[in-house]
């Protein structure tokens, strides 16, 4: 299956996209997730306005598309089947995506804004394996200490209040068009993000399997 998760940020896409990934037995391709781990990598030669991913990153600003496209054709080159996460998130890259693959289902979390803020600014990260808290809406055992692996978890260099605020500006201005683009074309289907996790979860499969 190839499955395209869309939604702004904190809506849970990274969350849903681990259970689809398991669930379904395809692979999660993140652009978030590789660009973090490539924060440092020199783009410097690219002619792009900062040196390197992070910079854009802990500005709350979009990493040039000819360093993203790169990324997920390489990943879905390989991939058999996928969920793609964090991409694409602007009509250039959607126009991109579409001359690489073909989708079978698109689902679109929809969380209001005040409520992706409290998300994004109490989400904790572990380190060590990457599994996602958050203090108030699922809070580990242990405060810092994560479940699964009992890595410490921090706090992502981008989830301060105003460099949320400006993610979800960055997301308004350039991937909401995404979103109506998927929407005008009939292949969304809208699933309330606000539910509980399970809920989202099964919300999710069922768009994916109709
Ligand atoms: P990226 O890593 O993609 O971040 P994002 O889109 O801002 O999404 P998040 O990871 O913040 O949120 P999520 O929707 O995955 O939510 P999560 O499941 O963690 O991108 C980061 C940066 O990289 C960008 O700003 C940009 O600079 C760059 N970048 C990435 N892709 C790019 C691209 N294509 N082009 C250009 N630049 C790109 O959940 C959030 C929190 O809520 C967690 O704490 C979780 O526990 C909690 N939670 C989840 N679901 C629920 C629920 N149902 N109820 C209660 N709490 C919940
Ligand atoms: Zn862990």
């Amino acid at each position: 299956k190839h499955i395209l998760l869309l939604g702004p940020p904190g809506a849970g896409k990274g969350t849903q996209s681990k259970r689809l990934a398991a669930e379904f037995g395809i692979e999660h391709v993140t652009t978030g997730d590789a660009l973090r781990a490539n924060k440092g990598m020199d783009i410097g030669d690219m002619d792009t306005e900062y040196d390197s991913p992070g910079e854009y990153m802990d500005a709350g600003e979009l990493v040039p598309d000819k360093v993203v496209n790169a990324i997920v054709e390489e990943a879905l080159s390989t991939a058999d089947g996928y969920v793609l996460d964090g991409y694409p998130r602007n009509l250039d890259q959607a126009e991109f995506l579409s001359e690489i693959t073909d989708l079978d289902a698109v689902v679109y979390l929809a969380v209001d804004e005040e409520v992706l803020v409290s998300r994004l600014t109490g989400r904790r990260v572990c380190e060590n394996c990457g599994e996602n808290f958050h203090v108030e809406f699922e809070p580990p055992e242990e405060p810092g200490v994560c479940d699964e692996c009992g890595g410490d978890l921090v706090q992502r260099d981008d989830d301060t209040e105003e460099t949320a605020r400006e993610r979800l500006r960055v997301y308004e201005e350039n991937t909401a068009p995404v979103v109506e683009h998927y929407r005008e074309a009939g292949a969304l289907t809208e699933v309330d993000g606000e539910a509980p996790p399970d809920e989202v979860f099964d919300a999710v499969v069922d768009a994916v399997e109709s």
